[in-house]
Formats: structure tokens, sequence, C-alpha cells
């Protein structure tokens, strides 16, 4: 089904450069859509309009398509011709109607862009290019049309049908079929266009906007799984109030309906007025979804609508601005979370999220500016840096211009462009506008690739009360960017009294422009501690010249907790790469400030359970010149095995603590269940005889699937024989449910004991494993493939295992096979023999017939 390219060796790149506007506009159109899964008709009618003066013809984007009639002004036409996938049609005047008729099989669509099958329904999904596989049409963000949609279809089989806007009719046909028909008043990019046909019932409410008008909300399941949806249709109404009351947004039509989908590429889709969701972000009970579900299902609902205003009524011009809506929904949907519950925790996750996702990506062969300057395959610039650097480059924004001037910054902006399609450059001018900021070298943001590197230096002299701070910024090179200018980067400063523990003043927000800057701070009369880059102000990496003691002493004097989680995550990182360098490290610092925050009754169980985390074999990968992942995965487990030793005490003590007689869906609850899974990880890394047996009982008695999931991912990666039987237990009890078994794939695949490759091999041929369906392929291959000790084998059998995987993956779904390419791609960080492997494989992966260009582009890249 899939693009075959003859030569894929000569890509077409796209250059932001060459942006030049539609040639033909589309403001009206209208569609019928008779949907069956083996045969789908589709009749489409544009009113066309020539766009300036030119003499170009209409020319429309068609993907695995083919017309089966044209008509213009209402007469079929023939004088059309198909160069591409384009179909190119010549006309003589300024307005026509072109109506085009299309078939499609959608029981066959195994890449789940565009009209496809999952689960009995039919779906849609269109961004970024999806709209040309249902219709030939000019599949571009800057061609918005108001859309008339009638769906048609057999009535028993799929008794709802959705589609985008506001519903305007329905009625009975003959042959046992119904019709619905749907307006959309706002005009929209084709990416936003959506249907959805099935035997759905609704979980429903109202929701009043502040200015009073009524929507009706509803989320669409199977009967089934209508009791798993009161968490995210509760976060809907949620979102809905949250973005009246911090950006004045309100929702603009009378319904808004969401659908969960088993079968999806990636998270969700906010097409106008019909999200469509991986039913991972909408289900959620507490038998099978773990706290991090709920989190995600409400992180996720509040994204996509967020989207209504930051992407739907303010849409990007280009593929090239894709950040505009995505960096700054992402921004949205965080300071959302962080409203919920503790914004220091949630800020914790941010940035764990960042380093473990972004920082490679930014230092590896798929470097790429926010706003990229050319793609050969848009689907692969959905990534962290688009996403996750983005919303930190809106909050680096926020940040330096505070609460007030960011909002009337991004009043301004809405008001500006409001129902047009946007660029980066707009943003960043209302900012200025409104914010009377001048973020001239700011915008280097969107422009430079790569993390910028910050080395800070504290100096202070005792005699004159004074301390200098010395600090110098670098910004490596990324591919097709060899050398790099001076970034504005905010940092958030303060200094602390070693003796007393005390603020030496207020904190600075210093923005460093240039290469190399002092700042004096002054009446300083005790020794200074130096916190830097607090709440993580700038996304960079910091060095500085702090010892383990100021690490440790800031880990329990900061005020800040971000800063307190950071000083603690230097220190043991510190710690470990000594260990891997050095062959042995000395514990003791690290083991007394986990001690202290453990302890430390004024802190609550979720910040603790954060701070007291090792960090990943991964991240302290990113910091060795070379990476060993056997030395990386020992030194850590050393480290685990002596503070499980040497605070077992505690550990039990936090464990019993955080035990709940029933489940509660709280802040202060999931702290508890979460700090009691990090204890029980760490008492089963002391090596204590009867750690098998707590975490089985915690299994078997657990009400909820965080504490059952928890004790089974501790269970899976011991010695202890009950790790089968728990899994046999797992297996069977939730064998129906798909998401549940996702969880059964991906646990054991990053389990760190040493048959795991060997069991994940096993699992590929599992009766329940397939590859059609991403989320099941994510859960054993995707979870593999970060499981650095369990991939990186140094024979080279891991690597082997994901680029078989990979390359059967792509003939089916080329977007979900090429995201999963990057951790083959990192091959320059490890040592030659696994570099070598690592390679091997890439070729053999290029060298397969009929590769996609979506690998093509992936995989080539990796290996420049
Ligand atoms: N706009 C969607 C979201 O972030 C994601 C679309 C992803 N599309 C893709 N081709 N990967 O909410
Ligand atoms: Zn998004």
């Amino acid at each position: 089904m899939h693009d075959v390219h003859a030569s894929p060796a000569l890509p077409r790149v796209i250059r932001r450069a060459d942006y030049a506007a539609p040639d033909w506009l589309v403001p009206d159109i209208a569609m019928v859509i008779d949907l069956d899964p083996a045969q789908t008709h589709v009749r489409t009618t544009m009113s066309v309009t020539r766009n300036g003066a030119h003499d170009r013809p209409l020319r429309l984007d068609g993907d695995m398509i083919e017309p089966s009639i044209v008509w213009i002004d209402g007469i079929e036409a023939d004088a059309w011709t198909r160069t591409g996938g384009m179909l190119e049609i010549p006309l003589t005047g300024q307005h026509h109607i072109v109506e085009i008729e299309v078939l499609l099989a959608p029981e066959r669509n195994t890449q789940l862009m565009g009209l496809y099958a999952s689960g009995g329904l039919l779906c849609t999904q269109c961004e970024a290019e999806g709209f040309r596989r249902i219709t030939f049409f000019p599949d571009r963000p800057d061609v918005l049309s108001r859309y008339k949609v009638r769906l048609i279809a057999n009535k028993a089989r799929f008794p709802v049908l959705l589609a985008n806007g506001d519903p305007v009719g329905t009625g009975d046909l003959e042959d046992g079929k119904h019709y619905a028909d749907w307006d959309d008043p706002f005009p929209k990019p084709c990416y936003l266009f959506a249907l959805v046909a099935g035997d759905l019932v609704a979980n429903r409410t109202t929701f009043v906007t502040r200015s009073g008008r009524e929507v009706s909300l509803a989320i669409w399941v199977r009967a089934p799984d209508l009791a798993k949806t009161d968490h995210a249709l509760h976060a809907l109404s949620t979102s809905m109030r949250w973005d009246e009351e911090v950006y004045g947004r309100e929702y603009d039509l009378d319904v808004f309906n969401i659908v969960a989908v088993d079968d999806f590429n990636f998270g969700a889709m906010e097409n106008k007025g019909l999200n469509i969701f991986n039913s991972r972000y909408i289900l959620a009970d507490p038998d099978t979804a773990t706290d991090y579900d709920y989190d995600a299902v409400a992180a996720v609902v509040a994204h996509e609508y967020f989207h209504n205003w930051s992407g739907n009524r303010v849409t990007c011009r280009d593929w090239f601005q894709l950040s505009l809506k995505e960096g700054f929904t992402v921004y949205r949907d965080q300071q959302f979370s962080a409203d919920q519950g503790s914004a220091a925790v949630k800020r914790i996750e941010d940035v764990r999220t960042l380093r473990a996702a972004q920082f490679p990506e930014d230092s590896g062969p798929l470097a790429h500016p926010v706003r990229p300057d050319e793609y050969q395959e848009i689907s692969n610039f959905y990534t962290a840096t688009i996403y996750n650097k983005g919303a930190e480059v809106i909050r680096m924004m926020a940040t330096m211009l505070g609460r007030d001037r960011f909002r009337a910054g991004s009043d301004l902006y809405f008001d500006r462009h409001d129902g047009t399609a946007a660029t980066v450059e707009d943003f960043a001018l209302a900012m200025e506008d409104a914010g009377e900021i001048d973020l001239a070298q700011f915008r280097l943001w969107y422009s430079q690739a790569g993390t910028p590197r910050v080395t800070a230096t504290l100096t202070h002299h005792a005699g004159d009360g004074r301390a200098m701070l010395s600090l110098r910024q670098h910004v490596p090179a990324t591919p097709g960017q060899p050398t790099k200018q001076p970034m504005v980067l905010p940092l958030r400063i303060k200094l602390f009294g070693a003796d007393t523990g005390k603020p030496l003043g207020e904190e600075r927000l210093f923005l460093l422009r240039d290469a190399a800057a002092e700042i004096a701070f002054e009446t300083v009369t005790e020794t200074p501690v130096l916190s830097i880059n607090r709440g993580f102000s700038a996304p960079v990496v910091v060095e500085t010249n702090r010892t383990a003691a100021d690490l440790a002493f800031l880990s329990a004097h900061d005020d800040d907790p971000f800063a307190r989680y950071e000083a603690m995550q230097q220190l043991m990182l510190d710690t470990l790469v000594t260990a891997v360098t050095h062959g042995h490290a000395d514990h003791q610092a690290v083991i007394d400030a986990v001690r202290n925050t453990l302890t430390d009754a004024n802190l609550d169980s979720a910040f603790i359970a954060e701070a007291v985390l090792l960090p990943s074999d991964s991240f302290i990968g990113d910091q060795l010149a070379v990476v060993d992942p056997d030395a990386v995965s020992a030194a850590r487990e050393a480290l685990r095995r002596d503070l499980g030793r040497a605070l077992e005490r505690d550990w039990r003590e936090a464990y019993e603590r955080s035990r709940a007689n029933r489940f509660e869906y709280s802040p202060a609850a999931k702290g508890a269940r979460r700090l009691r899974t990090v204890s029980l990880g760490y008492i089963a890394a002391s090596g204590a005889a009867d750690a098998a047996e707590l975490a089985f009982v915690q299994f078997e008695n657990a009400d909820n699937m965080t504490d059952r999931q928890g004790a089974l991912t501790t269970l899976v990666s011991s010695h202890a024989d009950s790790r089968i039987a728990a899994l046999d237990i797992f297996y069977n009890r939730y064998s129906d449910n798909p998401l549940v078994l996702d969880k059964w794939f991906s646990t054991q695949a990053l389990s760190s004991r040493d048959d795991t490759l060997a069991v994940v091999e096993e699992l590929a041929r599992h009766r329940d494993f397939t590859l059609a369906n991403p989320n099941r392929a994510r859960a054993l291959v995707g979870a593999f493939s970060v499981n650095q000790r369990a991939f990186h084998a140094a024979d080279g059998r891991g690597y082997r295992f994901v680029a078989d995987q990979l390359i059967a993956l792509d003939k089916l779904n080329p977007q979900t096979a090429a995201k999963l390419v990057p951790p083959l791609g990192r091959w320059k960080r490890f040592d030659e023999g696994r570099a070598t492997l690592m390679r091997g494989e890439l070729e053999r992966i290029l060298a397969t017939p009929g590769l996609s260009k979506d690998m093509f582009e992936q995989v080539a890249k990796s290996l420049d």
C-alpha cells in the first residue's frame, strides 16, 4: 500500500525557502462519502479560485488514489493529466467548480493514514498529508476551506456517523443505509478533516462556555469501554474551563466529539470538533490504567482541546512552522497539568522527557532546528525537538516576559491571526509587539539546532565580600550547521550560604547573550553555593565547579524544589560517571543525600519518589565520550544495591508508610503509590531475601494497576521464580484487554535480566504479537530498543532483531517504522565493535527493496 520509490537514492527535498502562496484557493468543499470497508465512494465538489495573476493549471495532490470521473463546471472532463501523484486540470477562468470521484478500500489501508478500518470502525487520519489518500486536493495547510460533508453507510453496521463541525441532519436511505450531514463553519486546512463511522456509544455531558453557550461533549467508544471514559470526559471539561481562564479562549461549536480507536500511529489528533484518539489516551480505570496513564490521558485530552485555538483557529502556513502549533500547545498542556497537581513534580517529569528524548536527538544524526529548513518526509518531523524543545522555547519567552505580558502577546497573536495560516515569525512578532521585548537574537532558538552547553564557575573573595560568577556558552555543531552563534539563555540564579543554609539575596534572572559573561554578587559574607538554571529556565546542559558537598547541600536546602531534584541528579550523575570511568566511586555522598530526602518530613511523597531515583542508563551514557552500556548498567546497579542496603530500614519504613487502604486518584495518593514502588525497587536492589515475596504480595493484593505493574516490573527484573507465575496471572487476567497486554509485552522488554533479548525474540512470535497495531509494535520493539543493556548486546543480536522488525513493519506502516530508527542511528556514541554492527544493520535496512521514503530519510541520515 505504501509509496514504493524506484530510486530512493534521489529523494525529493522540500525546502522552507521555496515557499510560495498557493496557485488556487478552495473556499468551499462539499463531500459525499458512501462508506464501506471494501469499497468507499468519495465524491468531492470544490469551488476553486485562481489566486493572483498566473496561468498555471489546478494541481491537486493524490497518493495511491485514482480519479474515476472528473467534472468541470458540471461537465464531464477528460483534459486532465496525471503526473506523479498529482492530478493536473487546465482551467481558463477565475472560478470553477471541480468535481471528482474516487474509490477507496479502507480495509486494505495498513498505513493508518487517510481512511482506514480499526476494530470494526472506519476512521481517518489526515495530518500531515493523509487527505490526499482520500481525495485529490491541494494538500497544504495554507489552503483553508469551509466543509459540508454527507456520510452514508449501512445503518446496522455503522449506526454512528461523525464528521467535523456541527450536525445538521440525518435520515434513512434505501438498502439499509442512512446518512448524516455535517457542516463546519470554520475554514480549515484539509489536515483537520475527519470522519468516524461505527457502532459506538457515548459518555456525554454539557459544558457552558463563559459567554453562556451550551456545548454538548461526548466521548465515543465501543460499548464495553464506556465505563473507562469518565476520567477523559472530566479532563475535557477541566481543560475547556482552564483555557478560558488562563488564555481567554472559548470553544466555538455546538458539539465537541472525541473518538477512541485502537489502531493509531501516534497519540491523538485535533480534527476540528472531532478529535480522534489512540485509545490508550482515553480509556482509564483503576484496574487497567496506571497513575502515569491517568495523567497522560488528561494531558493529551487537554493538548488536543487546546489545539482548537493553537492549531485550528490559527493554523500553520506550511509544515516548517509545525512547532508554531505543537510547541505552543505542548507548553499549554504542560501548564495545565502543572495546575492540576504538583507543579514541581510536573516540571521534573517534563525535564526528564526532554533529556530522554530531545537531548539525544539534538546531539545525533537527526538533529534539526525547531523550525527546520528542509525535509524529505514531513511525518519524520513530528519529533521531540518540534514538540518538547518547541515548548521550552515558548516557556523561555514566558519567563522573560512575565505572566501578564506573555498573555498580552498570546492575545495579540490569536487576535491578529484568527482564521489564517501563520508562521513562527508571526508568533515572535506578536510577543515583541505586545510584550515590548526585542527577540531578534532569541529567534536563534528557532533556527539553530543543538543543545547549548553552559559552563558556570563561581569564585568567592571572602575579604571584600564579593562573589563572581563567570559564565560561558557553547552551541555544538549539528548536521548542516558547523558553526553557531551565541544564543539568549535565560538563567534563573540564586546563591545560598553554606553555613546558614539561607538564601544570599533574591533570585536573579540573567540573560546570557554573549559567549562569555561575568556576574558580580556583593556583600557575600558566607561561602556561597550556586543554584543555577532553577526550574530549568533554559533547556541547556550546565557544567559547574560545584563539589559533591555543594550538591548535597543544595539537595537539602535549595528553596526551589526543581533545583533540589536537579542537585541530587547531578550528584548521582557525577558519582556514576566516576564509577564508569575509574571503575569505582565513593557512594557515601549519594547515600547521605538520599537518606536526607527520604526522611525529610516536609517533603511530599511524589517529590521524594522522583528525587531518589537514579538517572537512567541512557542519560548516564549521554555524559560519556564513548558509551559502554555494560559498564554503565553495572555502575548503576552497584549504586542501587548500596543505596538499597545502606538505607534498607528507611525504604521499608517508606514502603509501609505509603500503604493505602483503597484506591484513590488524588495527588497525595498518587505520590504514595509512586514512593511505595520506588521503595520496593530499592528493597529488591538490596538483595533482601524477602523482596520477591513482598513484590508478589503487592502484585496479588493490588486494587489498582499502578501497584500491580510496579510490583510486576520489580519481579520481572528479578531472579525469583515467582516472576513467571506473576506474568501468567497478569496475562490471563488481561488477555482480552489490548492496552494492558501492551504493558505485559513492554514490561518484559524493559527487564534488566540477562535473558531479556531471548525472551523478546520469543515474544515476537507470541500469538498476541502483531506489527499491524502500532501500540503493540512499540510495546515490544520500541521498549526493547531503549533497554540499553539488552539492545546493545555486544554480539549485535539486539540490533539484528530490531532491524528485522523494522524491515517487516515498513511494509505495513512506514510512519511507525521510521519512528523506531533513532536508537540504531546512535552508533557514533558507541565503541567500534558496536558501531560497526549498528551501521551494518542500517545498511541492511537501506538496501531493502521497496523501502519507504519515511525509512529512507531516517536511515540514510543516520548513516551519515
Ligand atoms: N497534531 C497531532 C498532535 O500533536 C499529531 C499528529 C501527528 N502526525 C504525524 N504525521 N506524526 O496532537
Ligand atoms: Zn499537538
